[in-house]
């Protein structure tokens, strides 16, 4: 049987297989349709200190290869969070990573804090990388000076726990901003976040999303992803978690052998929730022949 188990930080995941945050939602939702206890780690919804309404007007349109989707961070907050939804993914058996939201500084440190007093979390991923709203998310992303700071200050509350920043492709040298986020002291990085897309209607001749763009994911985004994955992991010493239109067995042995330690699973959840466990079975050598 090949070696399944990864290490971040000091945190040790039994199997290289993830969900991204976002389409899985806190985790719970999907309790039915995929064994979440199975998995190396389910990325929960990100979440930022108060609760989030998310965007107004249309929210996902398909695309002939991938997702728009202009969500905008909804979220229960942080209360709810480790309240309800995290002890609940918990006693489901699953391995939780808590996505943290990078907004204002002043709530980033207040969200910082409150991970630190819950000692059931031992590993983050900062969402430096959200499209879809307009205080921090993607221009965190984007800037080396606000990228060190957002990762650095998590390094400094959280000292033991285990830390991943979340890239957005939609920069020119995302090797390099991996490059900040490791020097800041991040254990891990993830890349890809969805790629800056827009639609427009055709009758109206005006943009379909109410903040006009959207991130796309899916599988067209994965050569982009893949690309990213092995730019950055010959260029840092720490992990690098592949994500970006993961649909099949090969797609994840592809993101692999980049270079990537391990990878998540986004939109394909949606219409094939079977996907993850098929590809905990073919890296496995337990389950042959699948796809
Ligand atoms: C509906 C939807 C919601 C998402 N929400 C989040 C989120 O809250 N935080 C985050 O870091 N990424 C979020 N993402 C991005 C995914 O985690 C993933 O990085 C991206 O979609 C690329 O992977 P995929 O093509 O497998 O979906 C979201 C993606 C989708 C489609």
């Amino acid at each position: 049987m090949a070696q399944l188990e990864i290490r971040i930080g000091n945190v040790t995941l039994k199997n290289p297989v993830i969900l991204a945050s976002g389409p899985a939602g806190y985790g719970a939702e999907y309790a039915d349709f995929i064994g979440l206890e199975k998995l190396g780690a389910v990325v929960t919804k990100t979440i930022s200190l108060n609760p989030k309404a998310g965007n107004s007007g249309r929210r996902l349109l398909e695309t002939p290869s991938g997702l728009l989707n202009s969500v905008g961070l909804e979220n229960v907050g942080a209360d709810l969070f480790f309240g309800e939804k995290l002890p609940r993914l918990l006693e489901l058996g699953a391995k939780p990573i808590v996505s943290l939201a990078c907004e204002g500084r002043e709530d980033y440190l207040k969200l910082l804090e409150t991970v630190s007093g819950n000692d059931t979390v031992d590993m983050v991923e900062l969402n430096l990388s959200c499209p879809n709203v307009d205080c921090g998310g993607m221009a965190v992303g984007t800037s080396p000076e606000l990228l060190n700071w957002y990762v650095s200050s998590a390094r400094q509350i959280l000292p033991g726990r285990a830390l991943l920043a979340k890239l957005t492709p939609n920069v020119g040298d995302i090797a390099g901003l991996a490059e900040v986020c490791q020097d800041a002291g991040a254990d891990g990085v993830t890349a890809i976040n969805t790629l800056l897309g827009m639609d427009i209607d055709p009758d109206t001749g005006k943009p379909i999303f109410d903040r006009v763009v959207a991130g796309l994911s899916g599988p067209a985004i994965m050569p982009v992803a893949l690309r990213a994955v092995y730019e950055i992991s010959s260029r840092v010493r720490i992990p690098v978690l592949g994500s970006g239109g993961i649909t099949s067995v090969t797609d994840a042995r592809k993101f692999l052998a980049a270079g990537a330690a391990g990878i998540q699973i986004g939109t394909a959840i949606f219409y094939d929730p079977g996907l993850p466990e098929r590809i905990i079975s073919a890296v496995t050598g337990a389950q042959q022949g699948k796809e």
